[in-house]
């Protein structure tokens, strides 16, 4: 730290003047902030000098008061720097024998399915878009801008949409949001804004976005999936006004929706007014079969189009989309503009600039490549070493399910696995009440590199053996 910069320090110590002994009251006060944990190791203070002018005090006060602190152990003086506040051993209590059960073992292979390959974020590209963010953003763009995101954003998605999925969108439509789990939360907000109690999920689904339903304060209710995805019959029964749905790769059986239930779902949709909200959570990766169209493109006016780049790029840059009806559109805008949690215009025109360059649709074909390379390596794998399990959903994604035959124990083979630093998913802990189907473990291929996937199949076969 310069000498300037250190100068310049804040430091926040109110003094009683009312009271006799102000050098104690610093002193005091510096203690427990230290103490507190306010102050963190390693802290820097402001200089004697600094601090007594700040405060207003002689510098011979603020001299003795660093001067104890440091007797006392909190704080380091070195000549010609600025006192720094040490290490204080915290009191913790012992864990208890409970949380020692719980003690995190080594993570050997992270197998969980929701999880991307972010060792391979175009870091060169996405800076080189960053650095255009920030040269060519205007003013206007750095302000308070349109509530649905920035328009240079919400073309070059509306593009993208209409040539790689089908999705017939108008900038108009789109409502940029930092992901799908986003995305389905404001969406959930105005509907539940609108009257709605309820909203149906294929069961199982994706965990998380059943919390995220709730917290909005709607209640996620189960709709079967078979091998053509979604029971669609079931759903007058389930007698709710929307649904969530994932066509294309259906999380987490791994299922396409069939091109009947897909008709079926859309004249569900049509003759009672609901809404199909369409999660394409991983639908850019397919590796043998043709390209499903989007469901949005069978009925615009009933499909709230929900997508992300947490799967294709990365999840920590919190970027994705919405594409509205027309009749949701202004309350869903309403209820990002009621948080202000808008996506940084920085960000938004850094991922335009991205999909412009073709950088974008580059990362996507690179990474194609190599999660198919490691599905073939875990199919193969798993085909050798665990020959009872059946391998289902590998079409497309980032994971695959294995379903167990009956009579095994997920929550055993998940403890076990566990154990020998393997994390992996079960089909269960997506399930809503009233779930019948199969056990399975959902096993991803996005966090774990090819070379390592033989070792850690091995690794889960011994997991599946002694679980029994
Ligand atoms: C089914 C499903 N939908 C959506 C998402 C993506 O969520 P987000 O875009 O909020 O990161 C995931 C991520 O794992 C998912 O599994």
């Amino acid at each position: 730290m310069s000498p300037r910069e250190a100068q310049a320090l804040d430091l926040f110590v109110p003094l009683d003047r009312s009271r006799r002994g102000v050098g104690r009251q610093i002193e005091g006060q510096l203690r427990e902030a230290i103490r507190g944990g306010a102050l963190v190791s390693g802290s820097k203070l402001p200089s004697t000098r600094a601090l007594a002018e700040e405060l207003a005090v002689s510098r011979g006060v603020v001299v003795r008061a660093y001067a104890q602190l440091a007797a006392e152990g909190y704080l380091d003086l070195r000549q010609g720097a600025n006192p720094a506040v040490r290490a204080v051993a915290p009191s913790a209590p012992a864990p208890s024998p409970a949380a020692a059960d719980a003690a995190p073992v080594k993570v050997r292979h992270d197998l969980r399915p929701h999880l991307p390959e972010v060792g391979m974020f175009p870091r060169t590209a996405w800076l080189r878009s960053l650095r255009s963010a920030l040269a060519t953003a205007t003013d206007g763009d750095l302000g308070y801008v349109d509530r649905r995101g920035l328009p240079q954003l919400r073309g070059e998605v509306a593009a993208y949409l209409g040539r790689a999925r089908g999705v017939v969108a108008r900038p108009d439509d789109i409502l940029i949001t930092a992901g799908s789990t986003h995305s389905l939360s404001l969406i959930a907000r105005a509907l539940a804004r609108s009257g709605a109690r309820a909203i149906g999920f294929e069961n199982p689904s994706h965990w998380l976005l059943h919390t995220v339903a709730d917290r909005a304060g709607l209640q996620p209710v189960g709709v079967p999936v078979d091998r053509h995805g979604l029971v669609v019959d079931e759903l007058e029964d389930a007698e709710v006004g929307a649904v969530v749905v994932s066509p294309a790769h259906q999380f987490p059986t791994g299922r396409a929706l069939s091109p009947e239930r897909r008709a079926a779902l859309v004249r569900w949709a049509r003759a009672s007014g609901a809404l199909i909200v369409e999660d394409e959570y991983d639908a850019e990766f397919r590796y043998d079969r043709a390209p499903i169209r989007a469901l949005h493109g069978l009925s615009s006016e009933h499909v709230a189009y929900i997508g992300s780049t947490s799967k294709t790029v990365a999840p920590g840059i919190r970027l994705g989309w919405a594409v509205l009806p027309a009749a949701l559109a202004e309350a869903v805008a309403e209820e990002l503009w009621s948080t202000m949690l808008h996506i940084p215009g920085i960000d938004q025109l850094a991922f335009g600039d991205f999909i412009r360059r073709g950088e974008f649709d580059r990362h996507l074909r690179r990474m194609r490549k190599i999660y198919r390379g490691r599905r073939d390596a875990l199919v193969a794998a798993v085909e050798r070493r665990l020959p009872r399990l059946a391998v289902r959903g590998i079409a497309a994604g980032l994971h695959v399910l294995l379903e167990l035959p009956r009579g095994s124990s997920e929550e055993s083979i998940c403890r076990e696995a566990r154990s020998r630093g393997l994390l992996i998913e079960s089909l269960s802990q997506h399930a809503l009440p009233g779930y019948s189907g199969p056990q399975g473990l959902l096993i991803g291929y996005g966090a774990i590199l090819e070379p390592a996937i033989a070792e850690a199949v091995e690794e889960l076969a011994r997991a599946v053996a002694s679980a029994g």
